[in-house]
């Protein structure tokens, strides 16, 4: 890849990235203002560099670099448009970017492939504003994905996507859900510590964590704090931070590896001088083995259910869940060839992040390249990769599509 590949690149995810909000870091919520210039901008970009270019019914952009040759395979390669709230310049758009920058070294190489190319930007994949993950990849793949769920501001995710997607119709995109492909490739920042601290240059992902999420909602009862005796309230933040702390010892002592994160709360009413009422919290939770995950969704159950209060009482809800993915041996022993041959130093790892890879799998084979994350951050502002690593990734990923396509 030359300079000016790299400043093209540096410079398309400079361009997306500067459709801000007024927060800190990214907030390309699925269907926000921001999300809606980011997809049109990669569909433009897809029109420039001569991609034919279709939109579906959720927003996901599919820009194909046809082949020369009547074959009807599809190798494809993408990754997610949408980041988490507050979120880094990386994470899904280094995949879209990257993947494009690697289609357009080959075509500007190689000329036209002989299979199509086909680059995915989903529109969704962090879970971040409506209670669901991946719905673009599981759109693609034929999952359901409950259109009537709403954000925390009640808006309905069908009311939001159709808002949206009407301003993804630019001239001459197709509205279709195309045929799914033969192969998905994704570029990925690592977003942990390994490649980084280990001086690697590249990870070859061997599988991917299941992962479930949880809302649990505590009910107790809102009253005076100056005038309710200690020992007659119903507090529901006193019984959420009981919870929390009693659900995190419960996760530690199941298993070291099984991650436990309460990443969102809501204090109702939320003012200094009333005893909370309502409170909601999330719970993210990840491990490698099933087994694990079905016994911590027993334990959290039996914890939170177990009445505590009189006057409070508390439940569960399970809103996503995906399972422990393996990714595509052949497709990962052909990367590992290709890594050797470019000389870069690697390693073979799963990933503890969820990614559109693990929906992709169960209808096509995958595979997953990662690069370095700085400091192991992601999921903040801070997420950082530099430019030799960005570049070393779509070096990798050319080589694999080249050797699928052409
Ligand atoms: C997505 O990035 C996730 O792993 O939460
Ligand atoms: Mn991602
Ligand atoms: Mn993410």
């Amino acid at each position: 890849m030359t300079t000016t590949q790299l400043t093209q690149l540096a410079h398309r995810l400079d361009t997306i990235n500067q459709f801000k909000t007024n927060e800190v870091g990214q907030n390309r919520l699925v269907y926000s203002p921001t999300w809606v210039e980011a997809q049109r901008q990669v569909i433009k970009w897809g029109f420039e560099l001569g991609f034919q270019v279709s939109v579906d019914d959720f927003g996901t952009a599919y820009l194909d670099m046809s082949g020369t040759t009547t074959s009807k395979t599809v190798i494809a390669t993408g990754s997610h448009i949408d980041t988490v709230a507050q979120g880094g310049k990386y994470d899904g758009l280094y995949g879209v970017l990257g993947g494009l920058q690697a289609i357009e070294n080959l075509v500007a190489k190689f000329g036209r492939p002989k299979k199509t190319l086909r680059l995915i930007s989903f529109n969704e994949e962090e879970g971040s504003r409506f209670p669901d993950t991946f719905t673009g990849s599981k759109h693609y793949t034929g999952q359901r994905v409950d259109l009537t769920m709403k954000d925390p501001a009640g808006i309905q995710f069908d009311d939001a996507r159709k808002h949206a997607v009407a301003e993804l119709k630019l001239p001459g995109v197709r509205h279709e859900l195309p045929d799914l492909p033969t192969s998905f490739t994704e570029l990925h920042i690592e977003q942990g510590p390994r490649l980084i601290d280990g001086g690697l240059q590249i990870g070859l992902v061997t599988a991917i964590v299941g992962q479930r999420r949880y809302t649990v909602t505590v009910r107790g009862i809102a009253n005076h704090a100056g005038t309710t005796p200690m020992n007659d309230r119903a507090d529901a933040l006193q019984r959420a931070v009981d919870l929390i702390v009693a659900l995190r010892n419960a996760a530690s002592q199941l298993k070291s590896d099984l991650t436990f994160t309460v990443g969102k709360m809501h204090v109702s009413p939320n003012t200094s001088n009333v005893i909370p009422g309502l409170v909601t919290f999330t719970i993210d939770c990840r491990n490698n083995d099933e087994a694990v995950l079905d016994q911590f969704e027993h334990l959290i159950h039996q914890i939170v259910e177990t009445p505590s209060h009189a006057k409070i009482s508390s439940s569960v809800n399970r809103w996503a869940e995906s399972n422990v993915t393996h990714l595509d041996d052949q497709l990962l022993e052909n990367n590992q060839q290709l890594v050797d041959h470019l000389g870069f130093k690697s390693v073979q790892l799963a990933s503890g992040a969820g990614h559109d890879s693990q929906i992709m799998a169960k209808v096509t084979r995958t595979t997953m390249i990662f690069v370095p994350s700085i400091n192991g951050i992601s999921h903040a502002p801070e997420e950082n990769t530099s430019e030799a690593d960005l570049l070393h990734g779509v070096e990798l990923l050319a080589a694999n599509l080249h050797q699928q396509a052409y």
